[in-house]
């Protein structure tokens, strides 16, 4: 039976066709206290969505950070990756989940997913795949990513996660960092935010330079976030 709580319905988590799922239309329940209270929210909170393909560090850090936060929420995971770490955590942490494939990216259903969901914002945390045109056009300035480099170096296509800090240490860069930027169709091309820097190491392998990125991201990426959440507009 669908699970309730005091105010209505909890959200879902979907399970789609990825990968040749069995059944595309398995939906599991989260049941959460945290669905309960967006659910119960405030209508002119700022609605989150964060798309993310691997473990979700960054997404636990962002869902955490808006957790009690008086004017915004993330209100919904999405995620392209059925065995994604990210979500165990959106579980753990009560957010509901939403699986869906490259070609559900590229149709149009994950758009309509979103703006069913009423989002505001998308925000991209290890998310691997090119958001299409379609979809940047029906969230204007409303997407952002974060890359684990210092663009408009070590980006576009095929740089993404390990290779990213494996060419920064091939090259025997000095420096490294981060770089928050708007979305646009193009891989890691859109207008920058922020962007934090910190060393390279003589010593680093692309594992140790990876960590203090990732520490450097988890420091930033909310507070960016949050900055944005209060220059929008909202009703
Ligand atoms: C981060 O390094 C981010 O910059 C990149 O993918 C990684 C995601 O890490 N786009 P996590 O899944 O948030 O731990």
């Amino acid at each position: 039976m669908r699970p309730h709580c005091a105010h209505g319905p909890v959200a879902f988590y979907q399970r789609s066709s990825v990968n040749g799922g069995a059944d595309p239309l398995t939906r599991l329940f989260a049941p959460s206290r945290l669905a309960c209270a967006f659910r119960s929210g405030d209508e002119r909170m700022v609605r989150i969505a964060v798309l993310a393909s691997g473990s979700g560090s960054n997404a636990q850090r962002l869902i955490e950070h808006f957790a009690q936060h008086a004017k915004a929420r993330v209100v919904l995971v999405g995620c392209d990756q059925p065995e994604a770490g990210v979500l165990q955590r959106a579980w753990d942490l009560g957010v509901p989940s939403y699986l869906f494939n490259g070609a559900e990216l590229k149709d149009g259903t994950v758009q309509q997913e979103l703006q069913g969901q009423r989002v505001d914002l998308v925000v991209l945390a290890g998310f691997m795949r090119l958001i299409p045109a379609a979809l940047v056009k029906a969230f204007p300035q409303r997407i952002v990513n974060i890359h684990p480099a210092l663009l408009p170096r070590y980006g576009g296509k095929g740089m993404y996660g390990h290779h990213v800090h494996e060419a920064v240490v091939a090259a025997k860069e000095k420096e490294s960092g981060i770089t928050i930027h708007y979305v646009n169709e193009r891989y890691d091309e859109g207008e920058h935010l922020f962007q934090a820097k910190c060393p390279v190491l003589p010593e680093d392998t692309p594992d140790t330079l990876a960590a203090r990125i990732h520490a450097l991201e988890h420091a930033h990426y909310p507070q960016v976030v949050e900055n944005l959440v209060n220059s929008m507009q909202h009703p």
